[in-house]
């Protein structure tokens, strides 16, 4: 049995994208991205507030993997490796067997199908080695593009959880969506075998 320090961050090449750890070296990439208002406006938790913060930031989100709670992935652009957005798990509940799915992107990158492979692979990801039952997601019900992203990955929209987060001086609305076991089972990998098969 590994211990938390001897374990090997994965990292997986998505053609035009890697999803890597992320560094220290980061931090500078990791603050202006969030400090961009397209990639904030609904990202519904704290942003870092100088490059220092990102820093302690990265060590957070590090930090998940090697305490087991979670895994959270740089994207970063393959020719320079730039960090250019994130995608990972959290909240892993080893008894419920459920685990959260977020991320964000550069507009940059945007509708070249970068995120929609991340997901691909994280779903896989999470289902294979956190062994979960059901996957979760919540987005800000004016974010069209997040929702339609994971409906389009097989999610299942599962209702509107009102004024749940606070997020820029409000309570705002989200939507609560989950792809379970079973639909990756019965449904989602038959729609999506050749993608799949091509990342494993
Ligand atoms: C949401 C976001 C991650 C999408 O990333 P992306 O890599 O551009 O998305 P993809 O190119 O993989 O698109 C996959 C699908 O998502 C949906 N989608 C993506 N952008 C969309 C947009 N602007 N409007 C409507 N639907 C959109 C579409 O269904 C699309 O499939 P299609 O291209 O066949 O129509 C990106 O816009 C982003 O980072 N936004 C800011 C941060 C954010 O909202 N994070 C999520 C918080 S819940």
């Amino acid at each position: 049995m590994q211990s938390n320090s001897q374990k090997t961050f994965p990292q997986f090449d998505l053609g035009d994208v890697i999803l890597r750890e992320k560094k220290e070296s980061d931090a500078e990439d990791f603050f202006h991205h969030y400090l961009d208002p397209k990639v904030n406006q609904f990202i519904l938790c704290e942003m870092p507030v100088d490059v220092e913060q990102a820093r302690k930031d990265i060590a957070y989100w590090r930090s998940l993997f090697y305490h087991g709670s979670g895994i959270y992935f740089a994207i970063a652009d393959k020719n320079t490796d730039k960090m250019i957005g994130a995608i990972g798990l959290s909240g892993y509940n080893s008894y419920q067997k459920r685990i959260e799915i977020s991320y964000d992107l550069s507009p940059h990158y945007w509708r070249r199908g970068i995120v929609y492979r991340g997901l691909a692979c994280l779903v896989k990801y999470a289902f294979d080695q956190f062994g979960v039952n059901r996957i979760e997601a919540s987005v800000a019900t004016p974010n069209t593009a997040s929702k339609n992203l994971l409906i389009k990955s097989g999610f299942t929209l599962e209702g509107i959880l009102r004024q749940h987060r606070f997020h820029k001086g409000y309570f705002c609305d989200v939507y609560f969506l989950s792809l379970l076991r079973d639909d990756y089972n019965h449904m989602i990998y038959k729609r999506h075998e050749s993608l799949y098969k091509r990342l494993t």
